[in-house]
């Protein structure tokens, strides 16, 4: 494998392709007379998150304007759906895998299967662990988007401004809130969790913020699958043990993720809070900037969410799968930081951008992420 490094964007890819750049490769779309077709496999791992379906429909799109044939899948969650899924893209002769998985440390033996038959695989999103076959990563800053969603909950507290700074004269404390994580098969989750903690731990430690629960370990706060009811449940459960029932003190709740978001906004609802900031629910924090969350931040309902633009990330991946298939490698930015047990995994990291009420036109309608009319439907 060449060592050349690609630094074109897919813009520069697809110029490529359309002009007919030589060396182009079987499946890098140069000559449709001569083209070998080549399938390039995604496993996604649910619809029922609007990011997955988003990030899917890009990367597809990007791989078919190169050229290639794509076998897009998304596996309802469960672990062996995708599992089957994979085997059968391995089977079936896939060149690249582009997988975002479901658990990550249940891939193993498809990635060996994989790279005895000599196929590409690309983690994105989610890092796959325990196996020495990830030949890419492409993400987004993970640690920064748990220090971005910390930071805005101690804005939304009134301890900070907007970028984490502390103000002069705070409220005074202890400020009750509580911690939310995701799901602890998901090797993202603590990355988040652990941006978070780190960032609110000044905090903590000074008094100015406590945990009215006492649950601040991982194990505590995380939500297998990410599912909104289960979140919904959890913290029906902590306002009956701690806040009187009816939510008296809560002052906030950091939220990874905006489906873990409404299940707790609902659950807050429920005990009578709110139903808005101005009426007094707490501060909820979240994270992808779905559609059904950025209305209700539009609606001064939930406080924030983490912006990751997926056609961002897609684009990236297509740029990393065109590079392997033409026998170079794609850049990485990060080759330190995601050890995956057995391996470093070379990536490449993407920004993020924090979402409140006054950066939906910004940040989401200006960049044609979302119409008005589907942030005032909220769908
Ligand atoms: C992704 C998040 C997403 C979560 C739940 C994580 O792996 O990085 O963007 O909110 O999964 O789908």
């Amino acid at each position: 494998m060449k060592t050349q490094m690609i630094a074109a964007g897919l813009a520069g890819l697809l110029a490529c392709t359309l002009a007919g750049c030589a060396g182009g490769g079987a499946g890098g779309g140069a000559n449709p007379s001569t083209q070998v077709e080549t399938t390039i496999g995604v496993a996604m791992p649910s619809q029922a998150s609007q990011r997955w379906i988003a990030d899917g429909s890009a990367v597809k799109a990007g791989l078919e304007a190169l050229g290639y044939k794509v076998d897009l899948q998304f596996a309802n969650d469960d672990i062996p759906t995708q599992t089957q899924q994979i085997d059968q893209m391995i089977t079936k002769g896939d060149k690249v895998l582009i997988i975002a998985s479901i658990d990550g440390t249940a891939l193993t033996s498809q990635l060996q299967a994989a790279a005895d038959a000599g196929i590409t695989v690309i983690a994105y999103d989610r890092l796959i662990r325990d196996s020495p076959h990830v030949n890419f990563y492409v993400t987004f800053d993970n640690y920064k988007v748990g220090v971005a969603q910390a930071t805005s909950l101690l804005y939304g507290l009134g301890l900070t401004d907007a970028k984490g700074v502390p103000v002069v004269d705070p409220p005074a404390g202890p400020l009750d809130i509580e911690l939310f994580a995701g799901s602890s098969d998901d090797n993202n989750a603590s990355f988040f969790f652990n941006g978070a903690m780190d960032t609110l731990k000044p905090f903590l430690d000074s008094g100015a913020l406590r945990v009215g629960s006492g649950q601040t370990a991982f194990a505590q706060c995380a939500i297998l699958r990410w599912e909104q009811a289960t979140a919904q449940t959890r913290m029906e459960n902590i306002l009956a043990s701690t806040y009187g029932g009816d939510g008296t003190g809560l002052a906030g709740v950091l939220s990874p993720f905006d489906g873990i978001s409404r299940g707790v906004i609902t659950a807050l609802q429920g005990v009578g809070l709110g139903p808005t900031l101005a009426e007094g629910l707490p501060v909820v924090t979240g994270q992808d900037a779905e559609i059904a969350s950025v209305k209700l931040i539009n609606d001064s309902v939930q406080f924030s969410t983490i912006f990751k633009d997926t056609r961002k990330l897609a684009d990236q991946a297509v740029v990393a799968a065109s590079a392997f298939l033409q026998g170079n490698k794609p850049v990485a930015n990060d080759t330190t930081t995601y050890e995956n047990g057995v391996k470093t995994v070379p990536a490449m990291l993407l920004g993020v951008d924090t979402v409140n009420k006054d950066d939906i036109a910004s940040l989401l309608i200006s960049s044609g992420y979302y119409t008005q009319a589907q942030v005032d439907a909220g769908q």
